[in-house]
């Protein structure tokens, strides 16, 4: 099972987050993304012999395969099995004051990707589910059925960044009237049959970016990163680091905007950081992966002197 968690999805840019997040012993460090545990496993391994983790997952299925991964680490590993957005709330009750470091690594896994029943993929034909929280929300099926054909048009422009959003939301609305849209198959075959065969794209499949339009939907994942960007600084001690790692470009937008808008970073990363030629030869997953690093400021009144309480569980 643990072999098999680490052959489930690959973890991008992991010498350089290790790098620039400077993990030691004796830290504390939250992975807000953890996902299969591949970043959080190389964490605790730097910070042998005891430092300490804390790793979010919002994917039941994720975040068991996670807790099998991480368990011989006892209790410097915690998995909390919610959403990153309410970092600031649960961090809180754990009566964690504050933490050495801070790694974000969006988008989804390999494995959610891979598992086609979970209808994150244009491959196959599974229930329109996308969501990465099973528990709640509502799944891409029922954005299609309820959205109007402007507001789908919409996600798929902004998120999805698809030129053609505007014919493409024309046609799914039409094809609902007949019969619900609920499969990724059928959506599939929509978005080809809207798009005009001189526009579809050579590389990737026709219907990418409405998928990717609708999973950030779905997840609600902008508003997510906004929260956690604007709770981040709080939570890091001074001189603690920051790594995201963002796939969309509009998420790189809103962590570069962040880092430079408040006065608490120290921007490391100018330009951020892709992955390397033989990196994406390796895992072509990573290839539009971009990180951005950025490290809690000293003020100048001594806060960083002042060592912060710092405990996990009761
Ligand atoms: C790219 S994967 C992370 C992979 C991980 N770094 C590894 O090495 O295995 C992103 C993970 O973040 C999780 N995720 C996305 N948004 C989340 C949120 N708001 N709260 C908690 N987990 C989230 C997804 O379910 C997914 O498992």
């Amino acid at each position: 099972m643990v072999a098999a968690a680490a052959t489930l999805h690959t973890p991008v840019l992991l010498a350089e987050v290790l790098e620039h997040l400077r993990p030691r012993p004796g830290g504390l460090y939250v992975d807000a993304t953890l996902g299969l545990g591949g970043h959080g496993e190389a964490m605790l391994r730097a910070t042998d012999p005891d430092g300490r983790l804390i790793g979010f997952e919002w994917d039941r299925e994720a975040a068991g395969i996670a807790r099998h991964r991480l368990a011989s680490f006892g209790d410097r590993f915690r998995l909390v099995e919610a959403s990153y957005a309410d970092i600031r709330a649960e961090l809180q009750r754990l009566r964690v004051a504050g933490i050495d470091g801070l790694l974000v690594d969006l988008g989804v896994s390999s494995l959610q990707l891979d598992r086609k029943e979970r209808g994150f993929s244009f491959r196959g034909d599974a229930p329109l589910d996308m969501r990465m929280d099973r528990r709640r929300g509502r799944t891409a099926a029922e954005l299609i059925a309820t959205l109007s054909e402007e507001q789908l048009a919409d996600i798929f422009y902004h998120y999805g960044q698809e030129r053609q959003a505007r014919r493409i939301a024309r046609f799914l609305v039409r094809a609902r009237q007949e019969h619900p849209v609920a499969t990724t198959g059928r959506l599939a075959e929509i978005v080809a049959a809207a798009v005009p065969r001189r526009y579809h794209p050579g590389k990737i499949h026709v219907a990418t970016r409405v998928f990717q339009g609708l999973r950030i939907a779905v997840n609600r994942e902008l508003d997510n990163l906004a929260r956690l960007l604007q709770d981040a600084p709080d939570l890091l001690t001074p001189g603690g680091r920051i790594c995201i790692i963002t796939f969309h470009s509009l998420e790189d937008r809103m962590v570069k905007r962040a880092f430079a808008a408040d006065p608490a970073w120290t921007v490391i990363t100018r330009r951020p950081l892709s992955p390397s030629a033989d990196e994406i030869r390796r895992n072509p997953r990573a290839r539009s992966a971009r990180l951005r690093v950025a490290e809690r400021a000293i003020r100048p009144d001594g806060e960083a002197n002042e060592k912060k309480r710092r405990r996990i569980g009761s």
